[in-house]
């Protein structure tokens, strides 16, 4: 072996997801220099500037991260500035994590604050928890406290994100009411200062919740109250989502090592196909049976990365109709016998007599679905 190719070898893979603060830091650097605007108290950056890093300024150089209204991420703004949490609300795939982690490594610089709501989330993942064999040795005391997200953030002033909060019992949820409207937090075990944490400017929440999970109704009205919610939806016009699904997967497909990406043709298939699955809505007017899998842009996304990576290790190409069969029951019927079914008399009933070497290709392949 050479000792290039030792090198080369002995070096650690790429992450796989680096946080939106270090994907973006050339941007981000870029912005806190030459940003001149008005700062809320503890913000990185002023609202013109999260702004155009999160919705894109040609001008500047910077890239389009997130297809939304422009006032929808002026109104989370707003609400993080003031003394609200901000909840974010959606279907799956309508980029809810997308914007919170966006807004917080644009606000305060760092988005792996971050607690993932869960059955088995407690108290101690939100607020602290001990380091055992100090706490035995010494007893309580600010070395043996284990700061949990919310500790962190209250005292740094950054915003801290909460995903999936409906998700967790009822009881964690409470724990952020006082956090919430006193911006206090409580170390009973520890004595004198140590004892009360008082948040900084710059602290504030953004969680997030799945329409398709356990409800928001489920949320404590009094922990609903400490809200500004703001819903997220499926993006409305086909061709910002095709163009998104073009650009995601071409990045995606990039780090799987991918040189190749599919042809238009093949994501426009792709998209055209989801969009009418979702909606149940076809360009000729005749209705077709909606799935009750959710078919977001995410999922979109990831079947086009899927039919690239297909197309390319399997064969050499970029991937075609086929693939996107194929990727299909997979993805969008998962489990459910009756979403195949819907899928295959999509295919024979409306894809069938379109014109079009790719609506062909996509019809003859309708055997490859499983059953
Ligand atoms: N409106 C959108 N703008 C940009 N990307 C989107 C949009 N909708 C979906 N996506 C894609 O979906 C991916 C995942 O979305 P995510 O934030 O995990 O959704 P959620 O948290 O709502 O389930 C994003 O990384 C992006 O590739
Ligand atoms: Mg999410």
């Amino acid at each position: 072996m050479t000792r290039a190719r030792r090198n080369e070898a002995a070096k650690a893979p790429a992450l796989q997801r680096p946080p939106a603060e270090v994907l973006h830091a050339e941007e981000l650097a870029r912005l806190r220099d030459e940003d001149s605007g008005p700062r809320p108290p503890g913000w990185q950056l002023s609202l013109q500037a999260v702004r155009a890093f999160i919705l894109g300024d040609a001008a500047k150089g910077l890239r389009r991260k997130l297809v939304c209204p422009p006032s929808l991420v002026e109104r989370c703004m707003v609400t993080l500035a003031t003394n609200r949490g901000l909840l974010l609300v959606g279907e799956p795939g309508t980029a809810k994590s997308l914007l919170s982690e966006l807004l917080a490594a644009a606000v305060s610089g760092v988005s792996t604050l971050t607690i993932q709501g869960g059955a088995a989330t407690t108290e101690d993942h939100i607020r602290y928890s001990w380091n055992y064999a100090l706490l035995v040795n010494e007893g309580p005391s600010p070395r043996a406290l284990v700061p949990g997200p919310m500790y962190l953030g209250m005292k740094q002033g950054q915003l801290v994100r909460f995903e999936e909060i409906t998700r967790c019992p009822l009881e964690v949820q409470d724990a952020l009411l006082s956090l919430l409207s006193e911006r206090v937090l409580a170390v009973p075990e520890l004595e004198g200062p140590e004892g009360m944490l008082f948040a900084r400017e710059g602290f504030n929440i953004i969680a997030t919740a799945n329409t398709r999970d356990r409800g928001v109704n489920e949320m404590s009205a009094a922990l609903k109250r400490r809200f500004n919610f703001e819903t997220l939806f499926p993006i409305l016009d086909a061709d910002a989502e095709l163009q998104l699904v073009k650009e995601e997967s071409a990045r995606l497909l990039a780090r799987s090592g991918v040189p190749v990406t599919p042809p238009d043709e093949v994501l426009e298939v792709l998209v055209r196909t989801f969009r009418e699955l979702r909606t149940g809505e076809v360009k000729d007017g005749q209705a077709v049976e909606k799935l009750s899998t959710v078919l977001s842009t995410a999922e979109a996304v990831s079947v086009a990365h899927a039919v690239g990576v297909r197309g390319w290790y399997l064969r050499g190409d970029g991937g075609t109709p086929a693939d996107v069969v194929e990727c299909l029951a997979g993805t969008a019927a998962k489990d459910n016998a009756e979403d195949l079914k819907k899928i295959r008399r999509y295919l024979e009933q409306r894809v069938g007599h379109r014109t079009g070497a790719h609506w062909r290709a996509l019809y003859e392949a309708r055997f490859l679905l499983p059953g």
